[in-house]
């Protein structure tokens, strides 16, 4: 594994768009794993920041995302496709047909997962797969003490991650209570994975993840087994690092 270290939260998002935006020039209809959460938004605001200088074109890139909440619309706010068209998709040249995510309103988990796994099969394998890091060693929604799950499934949300959504919908009816993620062995099987993390409070799992054992207890920790990872990490995530 590669550790870039950066100075702070947006030194970390011009490096880790120094990397898609080589990957995209390099091979201008590659296809770039995507992910949201926080982590990601500075990424995501440079690349729109290069785009409109001129510097990039995504005319031919295709994207498939790491997961979305299972009943969403892509209308709803709170969706993931709401979410990556407000940072990315919108402010960008890139073909929407060509940007995919799990379809949160399939209400059929199976052909929802099965679907989606056709998706990334059509689209020939992703290129460079983003991840962000969650605070228990997450990477998409597969979550500690799952087996390493294969491909595309529906996973129930946590109490306390559903608790943590109530905030954002207007009552707890209405928070999903299961989402569709890609699967560690489709992530794993990207063949490039940049991984970014910020802030003192992910230093633990950095250092759990990335240099304890490899377990279902810690997903992220199975991309030790990746032979081309890239971990993009400000000073204060890395702090437990020697
Ligand atoms: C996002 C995703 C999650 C996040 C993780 C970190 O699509 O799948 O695994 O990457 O929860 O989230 P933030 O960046 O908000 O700390």
């Amino acid at each position: 594994m590669k550790i870039i270290k950066a100075k702070d939260y947006n030194d970390m998002s011009r490096k880790a768009a120094n990397i898609i935006s080589a990957q995209v020039i390099m091979k201008p209809n590659c296809v770039l794993g995507l992910a949201t959460g926080s982590t990601p938004i500075g990424t995501y605001a440079q690349l729109v920041d290069w785009y409109q200088k001129g510097d990039l074109d995504f005319s031919e890139v295709t994207t498939v995302n790491l997961d979305e909440y299972k009943g969403l619309t892509r209308e709803n706010e709170q969706s993931y496709y709401y979410f990556m068209n407000e940072n990315l998709f919108s402010k960008v040249n890139i073909n929407l047909e060509r940007t995919f995510l799990p379809d949160g309103t399939e209400p059929d988990s199976d052909k929802a997962c099965r679907d989606y796994n056709k998706v990334i099969a059509d689209v020939g394998g992703v290129d460079l797969q983003l991840l962000g890091l969650g605070h228990n060693g997450h990477i998409g929604f597969n979550e500690p003490g799952m087996a390493f799950e294969a491909e595309t499934h529906c996973i129930n949300l946590t109490e306390s991650t559903m608790k943590a959504n109530q905030r954002f919908f207007a009552s707890m009816e209405d928070v999903p209570r299961q989402a569709y993620t890609m699967g560690i062995k489709t992530i794993m099987q990207a063949k490039k994975i940049l991984i970014v993390v910020s802030g003192a409070d992910k230093a633990a799992i950095v250092k759990e993840a990335f240099f304890g054992p490899i377990t279902p207890k810690v997903q992220a920790s199975v991309l030790q087994l990746h032979n081309d990872v890239t971990l993009v990490a400000d000073e204060a995530a890395l702090s437990e690092i020697s």
